[in-house]
C-alpha cells in the first residue's frame, strides 16, 4: 500500500473553529497523520486569506510566454505560480468548502481560477476540434468535504437541481488532474435538529473509509502516477 503521499488541504470556509467543513478536514487529517502516511502536508487557507481575483493583467500575463513576461506580468501571476506549484506537488487534494448561494464560495472559486491556467494545468489546442482544452495533470486523488444549511442536494434529493457545488467541483476536478474522488457532506446545518446531528455523524463516520479507500486506490491502479505530474 502506498504510504508516501503529498497532500494539499484547501480550506474554503470564512469561519474559524465553528466551521463544519474545517472540522471534517481536521478529522480527516487526524486519520492521515495517525496512520503512517509520509510525505508533505500543505494547508492553503483560502477562506481566511482569500486569493486575488483574476484581472486583465493576469489574463494577459498568463497568455504571454514566460520568457517574454514583464516584471508587472510576473507580479500578476505570483499568487497563481505558488498555488499551482502546491497543486502540482500534491498527490492528494483535500478540498473542504461550504456551499454558498448554491455553489462555491467566492474565495474557493478564486483559488480555482488561480490554479487552472493555460499551459500550466491545461493545454489549449484548436487542433483538437471542438474540445481544445485538456488537463496537463493526472492521477491525483481528491477528497471533497462540504457543508450546507439546507438539505436534499443529492442526485435524487428535493434540491438536486439547486446543487451547483458538487457538479461544478466534479467538472473542475478534471482540470486539476483528479482521477479518483471521494466525498462527505453535511446538510441541515440551518435546521439545528436531529436531522442535522444525523447528517453530521454520517459525514464524520465516512472519513475512515474514505481514507482506507484512498490508500487502496494506489495498490491496484497507478502507483506510477507520481511521475505523471
Ligand atoms: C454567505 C452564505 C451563503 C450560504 N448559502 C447557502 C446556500 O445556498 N444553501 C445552503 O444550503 N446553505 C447555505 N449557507 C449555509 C452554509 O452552507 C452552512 O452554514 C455551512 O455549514 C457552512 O460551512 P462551514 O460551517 O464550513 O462554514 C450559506 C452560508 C453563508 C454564510
Amino acid at each position: 500500500m502506498k504510504k508516501e503521499l503529498n497532500l494539499l488541504l484547501v480550506n474554503g470556509s470564512p469561519r474559524g473553529e465553528r466551521s463544519l467543513t474545517r472540522q471534517l478536514a481536521s478529522s480527516f487529517m487526524d486519520y492521515w497523520r495517525a496512520n503512517g502516511v509520509t510525505g508533505t502536508i500543505k494547508e492553503h487557507d483560502v477562506g481566511r486569506n482569500p486569493p486575488p481575483f483574476v484581472t486583465e493583467d493576469w489574463v494577459a500575463a498568463a497568455f504571454t510566454p514566460p520568457a517574454d513576461r514583464t516584471s508587472r506580468m510576473k507580479q500578476a501571476l505570483a499568487y497563481s505560480d505558488t498555488a499551482i506549484a502546491e497543486l502540482k506537488k500534491a498527490d492528494v487534494l483535500v478540498l473542504a468548502t461550504p456551499m454558498h448561494n448554491y455553489g462555491l464560495p467566492a474565495a474557493t472559486k478564486a483559488w480555482v481560477d488561480q490554479v487552472i491556467r493555460v499551459n500550466e494545468t491545461f493545454s489549449f489546442d484548436l487542433g483538437r476540434g471542438d474540445f481544445p482544452i485538456e488537463p496537463k495533470l493526472s492521477g491525483k486523488r481528491m477528497v471533497l468535504l462540504t457543508s450546507a444549511g439546507e438539505f436534499g442536494f443529492e442526485q435524487s434529493g428535493i434540491r438536486a437541481g439547486k446543487n451547483h457545488l458538487h457538479p461544478h467541483v466534479e467538472t473542475i476536478a478534471h482540470y486539476l488532474g483528479v482521477s479518483h474522488s471521494w466525498g462527505a457532506s453535511i446538510e441541515y446545518q440551518e435546521f439545528v435538529d436531529q436531522r442535522f446531528e444525523k447528517s453530521k455523524a454520517r459525514a464524520f463516520s465516512k472519513l475512515p473509509d474514505i481514507f482506507e479507500e484512498l490508500l487502496l486506490s494506489y495498490t491496484s491502479t497507478d502507483d506510477a502516477t507520481k511521475n505523471s505530474k
